[in-house]
């Protein structure tokens, strides 16, 4: 049983909906006007307060901020008259969880009201993720607690104040660019810059210009003098990113940078000194290059004088409920949210996908669903397809969600919370959100038969297990 609220200047309108809540178990309040609702919110606590927009003297849509305020655990579902989208827009924009289009179809609010509650309920038992603000230096702070992981920040450490060259491999979107910069911030020379460059330029000319400089004139268009990324990022760090696609004649000039510190900018009579660290980045298998021979051996030698291996987030899947804190956090900030819970469905379901995007992918959905959660909490609703279905799913296995009809799916959610709380029916009706007699309904109905030793169903000695 939930609690609701109705504010409606309509009474027959109200007396219609307390009706059909009360019908259905809920404890409903009515109230004409915003005022009304307001004069002593401490009196009741709805779960849900379903607010008409359009109402002598408040309306419901300047009224919204002050019922998040008076009923701060609430969702506020406002009823929006037909194609007024801009109120629409104004009051989700306000912090109303949903809303309902006039004339009121009675499926339609079932449906969203049952959504908020499952919202409000997630949000009482969803996962914290703490995702306040993200301590100090911002998008440098890496996430995780794997064996794997640990070794990685280990590693950083160790190489970091070394002063050696990095060579950092892994899938795209595993967080080589953090990597390297947390090399960098580690290192001798924190203060010192931090030059980034893609090594996969399209003009080789372009490309061997803009890591040693060039002289005025030294190619068609060389106008001016240009001072390379190696001369800027002397005393500092230099991110060679994608190294595997320099070309063999680049790759000799590296070469000789990283054995000897000097590079000719193009077009240069003398060589230039820099104290520049390499730290380079490779998505690809670099001894198989060396194998093909398009990679050289020597190059490939002097690069990895220390290897740090990002491996794929499907193979550390216990980094998923950090990275997701983190990338929250981050996300907050970045959209001005405060998204702080994540329903525990929602891990599953992360838990259970394959991550080809690895990091990345896993912060861009987090960045759709916080944009598509009108709550604070995120739900699978706010899952792309193809993750929300991959949940396991004990008691529908094989079958994909798209191809069960709603009883099966009720059936099998029945008995999932059934076995989650190991057939305790108090606590299952709570789950649900069904009166005793509706799941003793449906357990009879859907055939449902409890396993050996599991409590029996005491308001109804008939029934259920011996
Ligand atoms: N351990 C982590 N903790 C927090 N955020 C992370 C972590 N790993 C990666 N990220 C984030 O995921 C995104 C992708 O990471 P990054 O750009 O470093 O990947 P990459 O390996 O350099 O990918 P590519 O090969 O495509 O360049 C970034 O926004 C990064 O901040
Ligand atoms: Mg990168």
């Amino acid at each position: 049983m939930s609690a609701i609220l109705i504010v409606d200047d309509d009474l027959a309108s109200c007396r219609t909906l307390r009706l059909h809540f009360r019908t259905q178990g809920h404890e409903t309040h009515i109230a004409q006007s915003a005022g009304e609702a307001l004069a002593a919110p401490g009196r009741f606590a709805p779960d849900v307060i379903i607010l008409d927009i359009r109402m002598p003297g408040k309306s419901g849509l300047d009224a919204l901020p002050e019922f998040k305020q008076a009923f701060p655990g609430s969702h506020v579902i406002m009823i929006t008259a037909f194609h007024d989208m801009e109120s629409t827009i104004q009051a989700m924009q306000r912090g109303a969880d949903d809303y309902i289009q006039k004339p009121i179809d009675l499926d339609e609010l079932d449906a969203t009201v049952a959504k908020a509650l499952r919202y409000a309920r997630s949000e009482s038992q969803g996962v914290p993720v703490e995702a306040g603000e993200d301590t100090g230096n911002g998008r440098g702070n890496m996430a995780g607690r794997s064996r794997v992981m640990k070794e990685v920040f280990k590693t950083i450490g160790l190489a970091a104040s070394s002063g050696a060259t990095v060579l950092i491999t892994g899938e795209s979107g595993t967080g080589k660019d953090l990597v390297a910069r947390a090399i960098h911030r580690a290192g001798p020379n924190p203060s010192g810059p931090f030059v980034a460059m893609n090594c996969a330029a399209l003009i080789e000319t372009l490309l061997e210009s803009d890591m040693f400089g060039h002289e005025k004139g030294a190619f068609t268009g060389a106008v001016g003098r240009h001072v390379g990324k190696f001369a800027l990022a002397n005393h500092g760090a230099i991110f060679l990113d994608e190294v595997s696609e320099l070309s063999y004649a680049i790759q000799a000039k590296l070469l000789r940078v990283l054995q000897e510190k000097e590079f000719v900018p193009l077009g240069a009579r003398e060589s230039q000194r820099t104290e520049a660290r390499v730290i380079a980045a490779t998505n690809v298998n670099l001894a198989g290059r060396v194998q093909e021979g398009s990679f050289r051996e020597d190059l490939y030698y002097r690069l990895q004088v220390i290897n740090i291996h990002l491996p794929p987030l499907r193979d550390r899947k216990e980094d998923i409920p950090d990275l997701v804190q983190a990338l929250l956090a981050r996300i907050n900030r970045e959209m001005r949210r405060h998204v702080r819970r994540v329903d525990p469905q929602v891990l599953r379901c992360f838990e259970a996908y394959r991550w080809p995007g690895n990091v990345r992918e896993l912060e861009n959905v987090l960045m759709k669903a916080v944009a598509l959660s009108p709550a604070d909490t995120i739900t699978p609703d706010a899952l792309p397809a193809d993750i929300a279905n991959r949940s396991a799913q004990p008691s529908d296995t094989a079958r994909p969600a798209a191809q069960c009809s709603l009883r099966e799916v009720e059936k099998g959610h029945v008995l999932r919370v059934l076995e989650a709380t190991g057939w305790h029916r108090g606590r299952t009706c709570a789950v649900l959100g069904v009166s005793r007699p509706r799941l003793r309904r449906m357990i009879k109905d859907f055939g449902l038969v409890p396993p050996p030793g599991a409590p029996p169903d005491d308001s109804d000695p008939g029934a259920g297990s011996p």
